[in-house]
Order: C-alpha cells, then structure tokens, then sequence
C-alpha cells in the first residue's frame, strides 16, 4: 500500500515527459508500469483525441482547416463571438497553427469561454462545422479563377481525409475560387448538397451594403440588398430588388444625401468587384471582413437561424441553373443550406447571373470535374 501511495505520489511530482524520456533511455524492458506511463504520457501531449471523443451531438465545436490570415481571423472572431465551445485550428505548417493557437488563447481570460488548440486533420472529429481557408491566395494582380488548379489538388487530398475524420459535420468552404472548391467538395465528398456550402457573396453583400449604406448615409442595418454569382469577377448586383428601410432603392431619397446616379452606382459596384483586389495590393490579403462574414454564416448554423445569406450552393432548377456552387440568397440553419429564394430578378441580372454560371462550369470542365 505505501508502495502503491509511493509511486502515485512519484507519477504526480515528476512531469510526465520526463518520466517516459527516463524510461526510454534505460535501454531496459519495459514493465507493465513503464507501458502505463507511456500511455498516460500520450494521452497527455493529445489532448484534442480524449475531447473528441467525449463530444455530444449537438457540438458547437468548430474545425478550421488552413490558420493563415483568414483562418485565423475566423478563429479570433469566433471566440469574441462566443458562438463555440471548442475550436480547433490546423494546418499543414504544424507550427503555425499552433502559433496562432497558443496566441488566441492567450486572449481567452476577455472572450466568452472557449477552448482553443491546434490539431490536425483528424482533429476535425466531433466537430459540427470544418472551415476550410487552406491552400493558395492571390498574389496582387491574380484572380480567383487563377487558383483553381492548385487548390483543387490540395482539395483533392483534403476532402477525403476531413471526410474520415468528421462525416457528420457540414463543411464551410472559403478557399478560393469558393464556388469552383464548394462544388468539387460535394463531388468529392458525397454529402448531400445540403451539407456543403460556400462562403460565397457574402462577404460582398456585405461590402455592398455597406459602400450603399455609406453613399445614402443610412445605418447599414437598413440597406438591404444583395450580390449573387460568382465570387468572382462575373458577380452580379441586384439592383432592381435593393431597398432601404422597405423603400425601392431606385426611389430612396433623404435629406441627408443627394440622390444616387448612374456614376455612383458604377463606382460602387466596381469598388465591391475590385475590393480584394484593392486591399490584396495594399496589405498582401484581405482577413477582417472575411472573417466576420464566415462568422455570420457560422453563427447562422450553430443558432438554425433559417437566415438569408447569399452562400455558394449547388443549384438543381434555380431560375434554370442546374448543377453548378454558385452564390443566390438561400436559407441557412443547423442543418445546413435550405432552399434558395426565388427573388424578383431583372433581365440583365438574370442574364448576366447565367453568364457567371457559364464562366464556373467553364473552369469546372477544365479541372474534369
Ligand atoms: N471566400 C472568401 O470570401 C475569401 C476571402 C479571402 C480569402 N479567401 C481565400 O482563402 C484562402 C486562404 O487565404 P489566406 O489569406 O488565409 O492565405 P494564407 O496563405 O495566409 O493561408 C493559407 C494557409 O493554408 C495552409 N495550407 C496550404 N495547404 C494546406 C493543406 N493541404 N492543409 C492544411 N493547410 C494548408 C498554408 O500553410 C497557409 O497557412 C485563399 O484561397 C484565399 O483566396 C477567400
């Protein structure tokens, strides 16, 4: 009995590392209680394994896959916004995911409580949403389109292995070119349509809405209108359904502004297309806005809000398009992406939405998909 009290006490005082490097060293055979030491030790420097395993089905843990400027963004605005247990990020340069692990925790003592730490792949198990930001970004000057083919690969070797790890989580696409990525994920993966979205246009409704709400100066609250298509390029404006505070925004007038011309609606737009483009030039990537837009896309999810946002999806029938990701206002909740809006569009927007469905599959047929 004092042997036994002996030798917990030992295991407690001495750090377990240690204990096994001396174990490992003596060059001797080892006893059953070295194999409970190892054990014990390995447990002790895996502990995302022991926590996935404890997950309930209603998690709110959140995988990021790729910790660079975007992924790690996402992971700082998901713990202010309180909306995650656990959040596990990872990448395929080990030590910069849990660089940026180690340091989003060390913010933990002002956000609501998380628990944040680095992982890999298989990490990902337990997990109610796997957020992929890994692979190629524009270098200033390239496009989207430009990055399909190498991150397509990386997709074609990350898909399968996210699969393994976490099939019941809904996968969250944001690597570029998002709408070519969604759709070879669904291909690839296998899940129902549903369960696989994009970041798509919401991150430029966001800055059209706010580009609206700063020219009408009006709360960005009370713009509502949205850009569907590709996030790309060929994204298309909606300005025939846009409104302000319930108002036709081609009618919206106020004291406060002079009333929106044909230049200013042409200037905004090309600031929306151009934006990453504009700040890619500026500081080598775009992450805060990014960020915040996957957030409310999250946060959608994990609360089954039933939100319109204008996520990248596969369309079966919409307005015609079939079979391509592409971003058009959708409903979005736990169980994923529900059906699209049928929104009021006019000619040339449907006509120039059909243009950007034509450009992706264009890209997608390339990559023999
Ligand atoms: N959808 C959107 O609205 C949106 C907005 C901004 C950026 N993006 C895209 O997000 C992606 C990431 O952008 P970023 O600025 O964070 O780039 P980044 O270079 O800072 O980060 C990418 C990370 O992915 C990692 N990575 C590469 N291959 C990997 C793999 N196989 N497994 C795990 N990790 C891997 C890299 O090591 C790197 O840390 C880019 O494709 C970019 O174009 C999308």
């Amino acid at each position: 009995m004092a042997d036994l009290v002996k030798r917990k006490r030992s295991l407690k005082d001495v750090p377990k590392k240690r204990a096994l490097d001396k174990v490992a060293l003596s060059g001797k055979p080892w006893c059953p209680a070295c194999w409970r030491l190892f054990f014990l030790a390995l447990l002790v420097q895996q502990p995302m394994t022991l926590i996935n395993a404890a997950l309930p089905a209603s998690s709110t843990r959140i995988a990021i896959i790729g910790a660079g400027a975007v992924g790690s963004t996402i992971a700082y605005a998901t713990m202010l916004n309180g909306l995650a247990h656990e959040i596990v990020l990872s990448d395929v340069v080990a030590r910069k995911a849990e660089a940026e692990a180690k340091d989003l925790m060390h913010g933990s003592m002002f956000v609501p409580s998380v628990n944040i730490a680095a992982g890999s792949v298989p990490d990902c198990k337990g997990s109610a949403i796997v957020v992929i930001t890994a692979g190629a970004k524009q270098n200033p000057g390239q496009t989207r389109l430009e990055l399909a083919a190498t991150n397509a690969n990386v997709f074609r070797e990350l898909i399968p292995q996210v699969l393994d790890a976490a099939p019941g989580a809904l996968l969250l696409i944001v690597s570029n070119p998002v709408d070519v990525l969604t759709y070879i994920s669904v291909k690839l993966s296998g899940l129902p349509w549903a369960r696989v979205l994009g970041s798509g246009t919401v991150l430029d409704t966001s800055r059209f809405r706010s580009l609206l709400s700063r020219r009408l100066n009006v709360a960005v609250s009370n713009v509502h209108a949205y850009v569907v298509g590709e996030h790309g390029d060929s994204e298309v404006p909606l300005w025939s359904s846009a409104q302000v505070a319930n108002v036709p925004l081609q009618s919206f007038s106020s004291p406060s502004c002079l009333p929106l011309t044909e230049l200013d609606r042409h200037e905004i737009f090309h600031n929306v297309r151009d934006a990453a483009a504009q700040v890619i030039a500026a500081k080598g990537a775009t992450n805060w806005a990014v960020g915040l837009a996957v957030v409310r896309i999250l946060e959608a999810i994990l609360r089954d809000e039933q939100a319109i946002l204008t996520v990248s999806s596969l369309l079966s029938g919409y307005h015609g398009i079939e079979d391509v990701c592409i971003s058009v206002p959708s409903l979005v909740g736990r169980n994923g992406i529900g059906a699209a809006l049928p929104l009021p569009y006019a000619e040339e927007e449907l006509a120039a939405l059909k243009r950007s469905v034509e450009l992706l599959r264009g890209v997608l047929k390339q990559l023999a998909f």
